[in-house]
């Protein structure tokens, strides 16, 4: 057994777990007895937000971010690292070298992660809280190609082990294009500052690991490509391919609401439930990464990981442990059984859309193809709609409609379940039946919650039934929000804990899904991208796909 295949096994409590970790008093047993309201429900119930925290330091380590002056660093990374600082999870001597090739000092380093952090974190940045955190960063000046720039770095974790006891261990996270993923990682092992860990067995000392971001290549020729490359490098147990979807708490909570309640796994497969639509919708455009974005397109930057992610949540089968290898390989089962649409199917089954111009937020913006970086004649998605179909004993012959694009009318994200029409319509003559079917909800973004749609009569001497909604809302239920998706991924990476990160089987699988989209789409002669007007649901022919079907997308 290894380090993390423990981890989230229950353990009596006061007893060391088998990573020697003791767990706290019975968090029930100690607790005093709470009143009971009228319907017996206790109204003090444990807040595991809050309560999870003490558990979950991780053993003293450093972080390397390589694309330090980045995006994502100034957005989320260091944003979450501080959260996790002042929050305190994060262990003593924890420290952060910060490698990029601007030509920065240290104090110009730290002045422009406090203008971010600032900017960016969920807690105000004081002057008591910023400076310990700041007493941990540090900054290495250097190009990725440049084998100086691995052996600055090997010299400053040495230094940071001894002056701060980090004990060598170290996380390496890539925030970089993917075409650096190779040269950095052979640069840190030519520099013996990252070591392949075949035998490692130790949670707490020596550990090295890798964090690296989507997308994993560009089709699945090139992912396959990259994972053999790392695979020379490193084991799979060290490499950590980050999804923040993954991180999403509401994401989670749909294993939580699938595998921890009696209530719902009867009803969910092929005999009641009719369709399942998975939207992420944003209401930004491209916003200034044109020059990722061009090459990527709405197919490579959202349905092949984070829509695929939550179609796994959404249709795995219920896994033995909730740990690493036991979750994933379930996730690889369901991605191995989805079927996309392959040849002339695509045209029916896949559609691929461009902003026009219109309007967000009220204020006119431009077309995608005029957007800065873009080339006039760009054929590159912002929309993509997707059936698709999960050849297994639960989900036969149920449609699974994805779709996700930029500039829609507003950002939300949601997994809905549809179910079938009763068998019966016993109210049909008398009742004017609403005949919209029941719906299962899980919302992921914003508004998180869960949603149940059904019938019910309204009152009066008639029989008229009307749709009505139940609501769960995450905010009101815990009475606080939840920590970032790179919070909680950037913790779980320190502890070892991968099962929120995509094993290679998974990426592999994922890309397998979208390849024949993309080969038929890169077709001489495929039609290119349907323009819809910025600030609406996307082109007509998404429409007239799901119309085909006898069914209409819901307005999330
Ligand atoms: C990223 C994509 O992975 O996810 C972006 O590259 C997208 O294009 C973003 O905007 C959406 O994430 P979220 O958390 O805002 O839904």
């Amino acid at each position: 057994m290894t380090d993390t295949d423990t981890l989230r096994r229950p353990v009596a409590p006061g007893v060391a777990d088998a990573n020697g970790r003791a767990h706290g008093p019975d968090p029930v047993g100690d607790r005093q007895p709470s009143p009971l309201d009228p319907w017996g429900y206790e109204l003090e119930q444990p807040n595991p937000l809050r309560d999870e925290r003490a558990e979950r330091t991780p053993a003293p380590c450093s972080m390397v971010i390589f694309g330090v002056s980045g995006d994502l660093t100034a957005r989320k990374l260091m944003p979450a690292l501080y959260d996790l600082a002042v929050g305190q999870p994060l262990p003593e001597g924890f420290s952060i070298v910060g490698v990029s090739h601007r030509d920065w000092d240290e104090a110009t380093f730290k002045a422009k992660m406090r203008e971010a952090v600032a900017a960016h974190a969920r807690t105000p940045v004081t002057a008591e809280s910023w400076e310990p955190f700041a007493r941990g960063l540090f900054y290495v000046r250097g190009e990725f190609d440049d084998p100086a720039t691995f052996a600055t770095v090997a010299a400053a974790l040495d230094r940071i082990d001894r002056d701060r006891r980090t004990l060598g261990n170290r996380l390496f996270y890539l925030a970089t294009a993917p075409q650096f993923f190779s040269p950095i990682v052979g640069g840190l092992s030519e520099a013996a500052a990252l070591e392949r860990q075949a035998n490692y067995q130790g949670p707490t000392e020596g550990w090295h690991r890798l964090v690296i971001e989507k997308p994993i290549g560009h089709d699945l020729a090139s992912a396959q490509e990259l994972i053999a490359e790392m695979s020379l490098l490193l084991t799979e147990r060290q490499i950590y391919r980050i999804d923040h979807y993954l991180g999403k708490e509401t994401v989670q909570n749909v294993l939580a609401f699938r595998f921890a309640n009696s209530l719902f796994d009867p009803v969910w497969n092929r005999q009641y439930v009719d369709n399942v639509q998975i939207t992420a919708a944003e209401a930004l455009g491209v916003e200034g990464r044109s020059g990722y974005y061009e090459h990527a397109g709405a197919l490579r930057d959202m349905v092949e990981s984070h829509l695929l992610q939550l179609l796994t949540v959404v249709a795995m089968e219920p896994p033995a442990f909730f740990n690493g290898d036991a979750v994933r390989d379930e996730k690889v089962k369901v991605l191995r059984s989805t079927v996309p649409p392959t040849g002339a199917a695509v045209a029916a089954h896949a559609v691929r859309g461009q902003y026009a111009t219109g309007y967000s937020g009220g204020r006119p913006v431009p077309a995608y193809h005029e957007e800065k970086g873009v080339s006039p004649d760009s054929q590159t998605e912002t929309y993509v709609a997707l059936r698709l179909g999960i050849d297994n004993w639960r989900w036969s012959g149920v449609p699974f409609y994805l779709r996700t694009g930029k500039r829609l009318p507003r950002r939300v994200t949601e997994i809905a379940v549809e179910f079938k029409q009763v068998p019966h319509q016993m109210f049909g003559s008398i009742g004017q039946l609403d005949p919209t079917p029941n719906v299962i909800s899980l919302r992921i973004q914003p508004d998180e919650g869960i949603a149940l749609r059904f019938a019910a009569k309204v009152p009066g001497a008639r029989t008229q039934l009307r749709t009505v909604r139940m609501d769960f809302l995450y905010g009101a239920a815990f009475g606080e929000a939840g920590p970032d998706a790179y919070e909680r991924l950037l913790l779980d990476a320190m502890l070892g804990d991968p099962t929120l990160f995509t094993r290679r089987d998974e990426v592999e699988a994922a890309w397998s899904i979208v390849q024949p989209v993309l080969d038929a789409w890169a077709e001489p002669g495929a039609a290119g991208p349907a323009p819809y007007d910025a600030g609406t649901w996307g082109p007509d022919v998404a429409d007239a796909m799901i119309a085909r079907d006898g069914r209409a997308w819901r307005r999330p």
